[in-house]
């Protein structure tokens, strides 16, 4: 790379020494106009045909876009039909306005204008190249000639709209095309030779959009670029100062943030980012961008889904899963770190019960755009106990014990490590539900009967209980200061189990006749060693006593597996 490099030289800085747009923050969302249907229609292998073109207008109408770039209808019959059939199947909503790109060629503006015939609102937007190279390499003609042609371009537009466009409101926009490679002085010559040619009158103001055709260097030249040409521009009172970003070193959204910063009001862009090479600005970035600051973007991007589903049906294209705010991955954490700060600020927000949005690594709730948290937390060999715990509770209502994290964690580490894949939420309920919840061995609970007196001791609770044990039912009873502590007598009387109580939690599971509770209750062995053990049940005792019953289970298991280890150890050693 190293030689290659030498072909490329550095993009001359603007040198704005006093530059004011870094200090300034954005307050209020741009007016937005969708190029889909031009330039990224331009950009797309096979363009929409007319079905899409028609399902795309509509989508982003829906969104909520008032200027709409449909087509380019000089540059062929398809195009020039598309536009026709917006306007006589009255398609086009009354505070929308369309609009049509030209180059500034009498011909072609011409039919521009005869394809808007019968529009209310139309915006004819004409563009010629301006760029130093350009010039020299494209077109070969001077500074003279290239502003010549934009005046002459704009004489044209007056004088086709004024034969055929009578009954439509025309607004006018001129393009510099390749603004960012033009010698700054001379683009602010151009543009202001082109508002004087269409003289706005009082109240009306020419759109002057300021590409970086080819994004050429870094998004502060282009900013600064912007604040040069709007403190130089005579005409700055009678235009709306808009940007055209393409994003072809991967900076077309920031370049468009710090141009709005530096002065300009209306930016042109397409959903997802569709267009020429790298493509144009995404739209959905730079208003969910706004979102986030708390600044309405006034479009509505509530069903991401469907935009999703639009978009990629008219496009061929798809919305790749790292994607800001739409691609499938981007609110998600696998890694285990960033799972437990996920989980900590969701219970944060639900314990404070205030509104402000603060989940770390989460910039934006995924319901403003029609996601559930489900997809927020998912397993794989990266995540860790918090993560687990947060899918278990989110989505199967389980809100297990702190304590209990670091051993579901390992639970479901196993899994991943076996299979290297990610692990569903369902086979984390299931695992759960099999390791703390369907044991019935060695000893589990048939029916129990509960008795409350009132005694001169206190309360007391008397159980009288059946329970299987290796296969065969037995009743147990005692008495206790609650259902627990008589049922573990029971037990220890039973000789089925020795133990100490260490923990117990219990919460509703589920709403309305469905609910049930459940348990959580920790036990150590003779031994110290602490197992926890959960139950569920159409009432808290029964939820309480099963609990018991599967810690109790888990630590008997435990012993068991231990004797068979030692058993198959002790095997391997006599054969050697
Ligand atoms: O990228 C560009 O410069 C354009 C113009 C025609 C506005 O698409
Ligand atoms: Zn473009």
């Amino acid at each position: 790379m190293r030689n290659s490099a030498k072909k490329y030289r550095s993009f001359p800085p603007v040198g704005l020494k006093d530059r004011t747009w870094p200090n300034k923050t954005i307050t209020k969302a741009p007016r937005w106009c969708s190029v889909d249907l031009r330039d990224g229609n331009q950009a797309l292998i096979t363009p929409m045909n007319l079905e899409q073109k028609l399902n795309m207008f509509k989508l982003l109408v829906d969104i909520g876009f008032k200027e709409i770039e449909v087509g380019f209808p000089s540059a062929s019959q398809v195009e020039f039909d598309f536009v026709r059939t917006l306007i006589e199947r009255k398609l086009i909503p009354a505070d929308v306005t369309i609009q049509v790109l030209t180059q500034a060629r009498e011909h072609l503006i011409e039919t521009t204008c005869r394809s808007l015939v019968g529009a209310k609102r139309a915006l004819i937007h004409v563009y010629n190249s301006t760029s130093e190279l350009q010039r020299r390499v494209v077109f070969r003609m001077g500074k003279k000639e290239v502003k010549e042609l934009a005046v002459k371009g704009t004489a044209w537009t007056r004088q086709y709209s004024e034969k055929y466009l009578n009954g439509t409101d025309v607004f006018y926009e001129y393009s510099p095309e390749s603004f960012m490679g033009t010698e700054l002085d001379f683009a602010v010559e151009v543009c202001d030779a082109v508002v004087d040619e269409w003289k706005p009158k009082a109240g009306e103001r020419v759109i002057i959009n300021l590409p970086n055709t080819v994004e050429l260097a870094t998004p502060n030249i282009y900013a600064d670029q912007i604040e040069w040409f709007c403190r130089h521009f005579k005409s700055r009172d009678k235009a709306i100062i808009s940007l055209h970003c393409h994003n072809d070193r991967g900076s077309a959204v920031a370049a468009s943030e710090l141009g709005i910063m530096a002065g300009a009001e209306r930016v042109e862009g397409t959903l997802f980012g569709n267009g020429e090479r790298t493509g144009n600005v995404d739209i959905i970035t730079l208003a969910l961008n706004l979102h986030t600051q708390g600044i309405d973007p006034g479009l509505d991007l509530h069903d991401m889904d469907h935009c999703i589903e639009v978009y990629e049906s008219c496009t061929d294209l798809t919305v790749p899963p790292r994607h800001p705010y739409a691609g499938e991955l981007v609110f998600t954490a696998f890694s285990g770190s960033h799972q437990d700060a996920i989980d900590k600020g969701f219970r944060a927000m639900k314990d404070s019960g205030k509104t402000l949005w603060e989940v770390p690594y989460i910039p934006m709730d995924p319901k403003d755009v029609g996601h559930t948290y489900e997809a927020v937390i998912r397993i794989n060999s990266q995540s860790g106990k918090g993560g687990v715990a947060h899918i278990l509770r989110v989505e199967f209502g389980y809100n297990t014990p702190k304590a209990m994290h670091p051993e579901l964690g390992k639970m479901i580490q196993r899994i991943s490590d076996a299979t290297g894949q990610e692990v569903l939420p369902g086979v984390i309920r299931k695992a759960f539900e099999d390791e703390y919840l369907n044991r019935s061995s060695p000893v589990s609970l048939e029916s129990f009967k509960i008795s409350d007196q009132s005694g001169l001791n206190g309360d007391v609770t008397s159980i009288s209980a059946v329970i299987k044990k290796d296969g065969k039912k037995r009743t147990v009873k005692d008495t206790g200061n609650g259902p627990i502590d008589a049922f573990s007598k029971a037990l220890k009387r039973a000789g089925a189990g020795h133990y100490t109580f260490l923990s117990y939690e219990e919460h509703a599971l589920g709403k309305g006749e469905d609910a049930r509770a459940v348990a959580y209750i920790q036990i150590a062995d003779e031994h110290g060693k602490a197992y926890f053990g959960v139950g569920t049940d159409f009432n808290i005792v029964g939820a309480s006593l099963r609990a018991l019953l599967s810690a109790l289970n888990r630590s008997e298991q435990s012993k068991t597996d231990k004797s068979k280890q030692k058993a198959s150890a002790t095997g391997a050693k006599k054969h050697t």
